[in-house]
């Protein structure tokens, strides 16, 4: 069952889709307060875990931090980050009481999880002006059903999404994108796509190619099709400010464009130098931005990623004065080193700056409103005018669409990869404690930079991490300028990252059967131990474990030099262990803790008891498999219900349920 109370007056975020009537009652569970913004607290019992939030940091049960739920570009995010590139307000509690709760609320709102007070929970925003939903239901799979249903589907990517992709900043050429295929199909591993970062354009500017070094852009396209490749590249939000150039030129007459107080459009700097954000909350600037997509859809493009959307500023015109002022203050008649930490500071406080984001206005039907008051609407406002475009121009198909920054709302558009992240051992660790949290929110197509995309990848940073990451929907590598190659024909032995990514091809029909089975049927694809052993004290308390589909258990291997790791089984289940060579062997294994070994070019994962799953031959590419012809592997006698379809089509009608015997 779902309540709204309704505070203030709302923005229209257009999170939720069902028209629910507020409630005059008394808020449940919360105990409100009005008097400064407003608050919401809740005394947690000892033994309750808070789920949620989607992208934020630290655990899968969130109690012990503080969280501000405000899209922000963190390049280099740690554990005490507390914003990340997406705003997701749901919260689950489950323990004494089971109920979640989704804050529909489109700026700054922080979520104290027992940090300030151990056992109050306090959720609070500066402007009383807020939508709550309280979801009720017996257990916590059911309240994110009904919490689902309530924000409507997820949106499905087209198949060839959950095959293995390459990416970097940047492929510089054409001929640089055609070595990365051909050192794929030669090391004999599956590719299904590579990404093309910035540099495919002309200064940076939006649904332009660069001549010079993409001047053979569609024989490229077609070229890389006829090996089963896409291309996928990248829109970033910012459009370049520069006399001559039709988008920017257009944008600005038609007042397209994010205006600060005194109405002219807001420049501030981001890739392409200065740019002008076009106003996506204008539902007919969206619109027109969303239909430039045409220039590469018109190519053979499929896909692409919507980047620098929260949106990123590197720093504004106004920062800039700001800056020089403050300098000089500084510096004046004073030259002394003491200064550095000062000057470190002003020049730190140019980048996505709070005076920015308050000098920003949107036209939201003719009536202007502060981008701070909806700051983490930019995103998914940018990424679902692209989505509505790409309906209309290609109608007939799927097409892949992921985006960094995103709200609750958008995951009916796209999916999101977690932005800018490190190769550091933790980020794997942190990925894994994300899916689940971002599955509550509707976000099923999703994944992070695999191998890390800030400083230097080691080879077995890579492998393990590919433990993990051959289960998530969306498999990219993809690294920053000036780091270590990572694209796996880099490393030695290829064969043994090619054993790994063919297992993830292998489990294609079982990943993208239960990808299908939860976006239609409001399920989660990645699942906490908790939610299905909610009276198993370890398993509420495991953190390093999930489950992917109703089927399987993993638990990936995510520390340095480790040759194993410890698992705890809630159940009996059946260890499946992939060999070198391809070989899987089976073992059955007891509930409860076990040290299961797992070297370097080996990946362990469960089927859990009476379940089986199906297997395809692995291909170099999703085009190239069959994915009739499977074989199931797990317990005898099981039963798998099939999810599929061919792969591409918009019309989910033609999704069939096939059921398979072991
Ligand atoms: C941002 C993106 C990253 C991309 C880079 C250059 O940092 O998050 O993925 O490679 O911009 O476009």
């Amino acid at each position: 069952m779902i309540k709204k109370y309704t505070f203030g007056n709302p923005f229209f975020t257009g999170a939720v889709v069902e028209d629910i009537k507020a409630d005059n009652a008394v808020v449940p569970y919360f105990t409100v307060n009005t008097q400064n913004g407003i608050s919401f607290e809740y005394i947690m019992h000892d033994k309750d875990i808070v789920y949620g939030l989607g992208e934020a940091t630290r655990g899968i049960n969130k109690r012990g931090y503080v969280y501000d739920s405000y899209c922000s570009d963190d390049f280099c995010h740690m554990e005490t980050t507390k914003s990340l590139y997406g705003a997701h307000n749901f919260i689950l509690i489950e323990g004494k009481e089971c109920f979640g709760a989704f804050f529909d609320y489109p700026t700054r709102l922080t979520f104290d999880i027992g940090f300030t007070k151990s056992d109050t929970l306090s959720v609070s925003a500066e402007k009383a002006d807020i939508d709550l939903y309280i979801v009720e239901g017996n257990s916590p799979l059911e309240i994110v059903k009904e919490f689902r249903q309530l924000i409507g589907k997820s949106y499905i990517p087209p198949r060839w999404a959950m095959g293995y992709m390459q990416s970097r900043w940047s492929y510089y050429t054409s001929d640089a994108v055609r070595e990365v295929a051909n050192k794929y199909r030669d090391a004999d591993i599956p590719l299904d796509a590579i990404f093309l970062d910035i540099d495919y354009m002309e200064e940076y500017k939006d649904f332009t190619i660069s001549k010079e070094r993409f001047g053979d852009l569609p024989e490229l396209i077609d070229e890389m099709k006829q090996k089963g490749i896409r291309l996928v590249p990248i829109i970033d939000a910012g459009v370049k400010i520069q006399d001559g150039y039709d988008i920017y030129e257009e944008g600005l007459e038609k007042g397209y464009y994010c205006v600060d107080k005194e109405g002219k459009p807001f420049s501030a700097g981001v890739w392409p130098g200065l740019t002008h954000f076009p106003d996506f909350l204008n539902e007919e600037a969206g619109l027109w931005f969303g239909l430039k997509y045409k220039a590469l859809t018109d190519l053979g493009i499929e896909g692409f990623w919507n980047d620098m959307n929260e949106p990123a500023i590197f720093y504004s015109e106004k920062g800039i004065e700001n800056f020089y002022e403050k300098l000089s203050e500084i510096t004046s008649g004073d030259k002394s080193v003491d200064n550095y930490n000062k000057i470190k500071d002003i020049v730190n406080s140019l980048q996505n700056s709070q005076d920015d984001y308050n000098s920003i206005y949107h036209n939201v039907n003719g009536k202007l409103v502060k981008h701070n008051d909806i700051h983490n609407m930019y995103g998914y406002k940018m990424t679902e005018c692209t989505a509505k475009a790409l309906e209309k121009l290609r109608p007939e198909e799927r097409t892949l669409l992921f985006s960094r920054a995103s709200y609750i709302g958008m995951h009916r558009s796209a999916g999101i990869w977690t932005g800018d992240n490190f190769s550091w051992w933790s980020h794997i660790l942190l990925e894994l404690k994300q899916l689940p949290a971002l599955n509550m929110c509707g976000f099923l197509y999703v994944g992070a930079d695999l191998g890390g995309f800030g400083c230097n990848a080691s080879r077995d940073l890579v492998l393990r991490w590919l433990g993990l990451g051959i289960f998530t929907p969306l498999l990219r590598n993809h690294a920053a300028l000036c780091t270590r190659d990572q694209e796996c024909y880099q490393f030695e032995n290829t064969e043994d990252f090619k054993n790994i990514i063919e297992l993830r091809y292998r489990l294609l029909p079982y990943l993208y059967s239960e990808f299908l089975k939860c976006a239609t049927e409001d399920k989660m694809f990645f699942k906490p131990l908790g939610f299905e052993y909610k009276d198993d004290e370890i398993a509420r308390a495991t953190e390093d474990q999930l489950f992917v589909g109703d089927e399987l258990m993993i638990a990936p291997v995510y520390t340095q030099n480790a040759i194993g790791r410890y698992v705890y089984l809630p159940e009996e289940m059946c260890a499946v262990r992939l060999k070198k060579g391809g070989e899987l062997k089976f073992i059955t294994m007891e509930k409860g803790h076990h040290f299961v070994e797992v070297p370097l070019n080996e990946v362990v994962f469960f089927i859990r008891k009476d379940k089986c799953i199906p297997l395809a031959n692995p291909a170099l590419s999703t085009d190239a498999m069959d994915f009739d012809t499977l074989e199931l592997i797990g317990y005898k006698n099981a039963e798998y219900k099939l999810y599929t379809d061919d792969g591409i089509s918009t019309d989910l009608s033609k999704i069939e349920i096939k059921n398979l015997e072991n």
